[in-house]
């Protein structure tokens, strides 16, 4: 089966749709973030601390790179993986790119005040300014948009239904 990637803001249920996506499907599972924990032996949160963003940016590009002649993967992306345009030719030649978005509200509710992810540290309206910025952005690149506010079976459901 060609690639199946999920995009979408932090909290968009990335990681949990495409653990269930693969199951479904019986296909690998690769979470761009967990990958790149793995490679570099640290967290996310230590990557931006100790070696910056533009840093973690450039590992998510060549990791999209390298992917580029695996087959039978449903790849969940990180937030900003889809946001960045650099990566949409990477991400449109490996398969049908699936964004998933909650809504602000929903995305707030998931999200505001999580302490492990770096970017949500400077609050509500920063949240709320960045998932304006880069809808349109990941809309750009997306093959299909999906509902992700209700749980996780549902937003399978809808998925399946679209595919
Ligand atoms: C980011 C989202 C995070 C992670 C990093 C940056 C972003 O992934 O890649 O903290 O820029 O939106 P999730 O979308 O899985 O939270």
């Amino acid at each position: 089966m060609n690639n199946l990637i999920l995009c979408g803001f932090m909290g968009s249920g990335k990681t949990a749709v495409g653990k269930a996506l693969a199951a479904q499907y019986g296909m690998e599972l690769i979470d761009t973030d967990s990958l790149i924990e793995k490679n570099e032996n640290r967290t996310i949160a230590e990557i931006f601390a100790n070696s910056g963003e533009p840093y973690f940016r450039g590992l998510e590009t060549k990791l999209i790179k390298e992917l580029a002649t695996k087959k039978n993967l449903v790849i969940s992306l990180g937030g900003g993986l889809a946001a960045n345009r650099e990566n949409h030719p990477y991400l449109k030649n490996l398969g049908k790119v699936i964004l998933l978005d909650c809504g602000i509200e929903e995305t707030l509710k998931r999200i505001e005040g999580d302490k492990t992810r770096p970017l949500t540290a400077n609050g509500r309206q920063d949240i709320i300014n960045r998932y304006n910025f880069r809808k349109p952005i990941y809309e750009e690149v997306a093959d299909i948009t999906v509902d992700s506010s209700a749980d996780v079976q549902r937003t399978l459901n809808l998925i399946i239904s679209l595919l």
